[in-house]
């Protein structure tokens, strides 16, 4: 299988999960990117016993709506049941970074409501130690010198994502040069910069369940 047939593998599971635990008024969290547009498909034959959904982009939320599912927003729920999302890179602590599509401060947040954050991948993800991917981080525009300037005085290397604006209107750096030893307290630093809205490791709030897709078939891990 290569690596699309490998997303949609992932997708297909994680759409069985969320069938079995289907319950009335259910909330689901949906997130961004190809493996979440590949899950978003699969929802296609089950969609009227879906309640309503929240979105973690603008983008998922136009796809979700084009399925004909209630898009809410999260305000309104007191509970997200389940939210599924991709990731860039996933460790067997199951933490994660994420934000390669600009997503990461919604993904963030759904996240953090929700009661149970699955993580769905392909092989290529999974990885011993995270930092090969350029970790994103999201940065208020008048900030983003000062970010860049506190990260390279980590050791990193931040490159500014030229031309792309999140969906809250903010920046995003891309930080090259990482070796990700300890993801909970990296995340907990650069959450301390000033201007430094969400960076994109997902550590204090990992995923619950992984779902891989591999050449060998689906590979589920628990935290
Ligand atoms: C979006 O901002 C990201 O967090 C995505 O979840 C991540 O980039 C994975 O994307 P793909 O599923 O397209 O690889």
């Amino acid at each position: 299988m290569d690596q699309n047939e490998l997303k949609k593998a992932v997708a297909a599971a994680a759409a069985e999960y969320v069938k079995e635990r289907l319950h009335e008024g259910m909330v689901l969290g949906v997130g961004t990117g190809s493996t979440a547009n590949a899950f978003i498909e699969c929802l296609a034959p089950f969609k009227d016993q879906i309640r309503a959904t929240v979105a973690s982009s603008e983008e998922t939320h136009r796809r979700l709506r084009a399925l004909g599912l209630e898009v809410l927003d999260l305000n309104s729920v007191n509970e997200v049941a389940i939210y599924v999302d991709g990731a860039d890179e996933a460790n067997e602590q199951l933490h994660l970074i994420k934000g390669g599509g600009g997503a990461l401060t919604r993904e963030k947040i759904i996240a953090a409501v929700a009661r149970e954050f699955v993580c769905i991948a392909d092989q290529s993800k999974y990885v011993q130690v995270l930092g090969r991917f350029p970790l994103p981080v999201e940065v208020i525009p008048m900030a983003r010198s000062h970010v860049a300037r506190q990260i390279v005085r980590l050791g990193g290397d931040p490159v500014y994502r030229e031309g792309f604006v999140t969906d809250n209107g903010n920046h995003i750096l891309d930080i090259h040069g990482l070796e990700i030893r300890d993801a909970v307290s990296l995340e907990a630093q650069l959450n301390q910069m000033t201007g430094l809205v969400t960076n994109g490791l997902f550590a204090a709030r990992p995923a619950d369940l992984l779902i891989l897709g591999t050449s060998e078939g689906i590979r589920n891990y628990k935290a």
